[in-house]
């Protein structure tokens, strides 16, 4: 039989904890072959929420689901004990009159504690992915606090932000968004994240060559995307669950999966010093895997108006390292 595969959720009571795990247990994603053990993670207040979520898994009665393990926030070496996969939703969600900085010292400490455990109890292949906001610092937190752990492991998801990019070229293109490649977004998971249209293509075709309509792109596409998790409040109620969770599994299926020849994906991982990042950051960038780790698409060009754009996402990270230089060991 084939060894399972152990993947923990944190904040797996949570409204995309909830859209995730059913799916991580279909077989979706690992393959209908690949037994998969979930370990749920939860604030102790929250482990009888688990209780009913695991009940709802058994009545589910998938052949690939071959365990779960319920563990709280206390004791995280048990809950991350030989995961191979550990995504970390668990977070405070911001909110009304919280400044992004109060965000970050609030939820900073939940990813000290996540990177050390992680180090400690994990399996030796683990790869890490943060969506918990500001994944991208929070990630960095966490990474920090691993120094054994290679830095080729850890991912933020910037992958929702692809995805919604992907759907606003294709409607106004008027073509399938499966005509849409390469929309990689760079920098941080934040309002000034920058979803670089130029290296876009819609068939084959860079996506500037087929919408004539530039101050389109440079404007209101932009402006869509990075404020899309607001609009989708404003209209919901409540902040983005399955897409998020969606966007965290197609995550995870492109770092498995070898990337096509040509084509690319999006998340943020911890620069090389590419394209003036500063090393260490956890950046938004193009990336391919081979199944295993990832390399950055190397020799995009930007103009002046997309450098521009790079260079003040860029900024909000530094500034971002600099709040939670407290929290970064070494
Ligand atoms: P939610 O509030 O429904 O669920 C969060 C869950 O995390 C709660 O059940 C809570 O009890 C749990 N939690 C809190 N602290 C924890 C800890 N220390 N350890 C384990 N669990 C803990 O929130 P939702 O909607 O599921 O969102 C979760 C996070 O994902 C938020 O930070 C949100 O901003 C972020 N997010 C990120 C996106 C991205 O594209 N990167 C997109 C959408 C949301």
């Amino acid at each position: 039989m084939t060894h399972p595969i152990r993947v923990a959720v944190t904040g797996a009571a949570g409204q995309i904890g909830y859209a995730m795990l059913f799916r991580l247990a279909s077989g979706e994603i690992f393959g209908p072959d690949q037994p998969v053990i979930l370990h749920l993670v939860e604030i102790p207040p929250m482990l009888s929420a688990l209780d009913g979520v695991e009940m709802e898994l058994e009545d589910c009665a998938f052949p690939t689901l071959a365990g779960v393990v319920k563990a709280d926030s206390d004791h995280l070496e048990d809950a991350f004990a030989d995961c191979n996969f550990v995504v970390c939703v668990g977070s405070i969600p911001r909110k009304a009159g919280m400044e992004r900085g109060d965000l970050i010292r609030i939820n900073g400490p939940i990813f000290t504690s996540t990177g050390k455990a992680i180090e400690a109890a994990a399996a030796d292949d683990v790869r890490v992915l943060v969506v918990g906001n500001p994944c991208n610092t929070n990630c960095l937190i966490a990474m920090s606090n691993a120094p054994k752990v290679p830095r080729d492991r850890w991912y933020a998801m910037t992958r929702l932000d692809q995805n919604r990019a992907m759907t606003q070229i294709a409607k106004k293109a008027g073509q399938p968004v499966s005509a849409v490649k390469n929309m990689n977004i760079w920098g941080n998971h934040s309002a000034t994240q920058f979803p670089d249209f130029y290296h876009a293509t819609i068939h084959g075709n860079p996506v500037p060559e087929i919408i004539e309509d530039h101050d389109w792109l440079r404007g209101e596409f932009i402006e869509t995307v990075q404020k899309r998790g607001a609009a989708v409040i404003q209209a919901r109620g409540a902040s983005s669950a399955a897409s998020a969770a969606n966007a965290a599994l197609g995550t995870i299926k492109s770092i498995i999966t070898p990337t096509p020849l040509g084509e690319s994906f999006s998340a943020a991982v911890c620069s090389d010093g590419s394209y003036g990042v500063d090393e260490g950051l956890i950046c938004g960038y193009p990336l391919t895997s081979d199944g295993t780790t990832w390399k950055i698409v190397e020799g995009q060009e930007h103009d002046d108006f997309a450098q521009a754009k790079f260079e003040a996402t860029l900024q909000e990270l530094r500034d971002e390292r600099d709040v939670v230089r407290d929290l970064l060991p070494g």
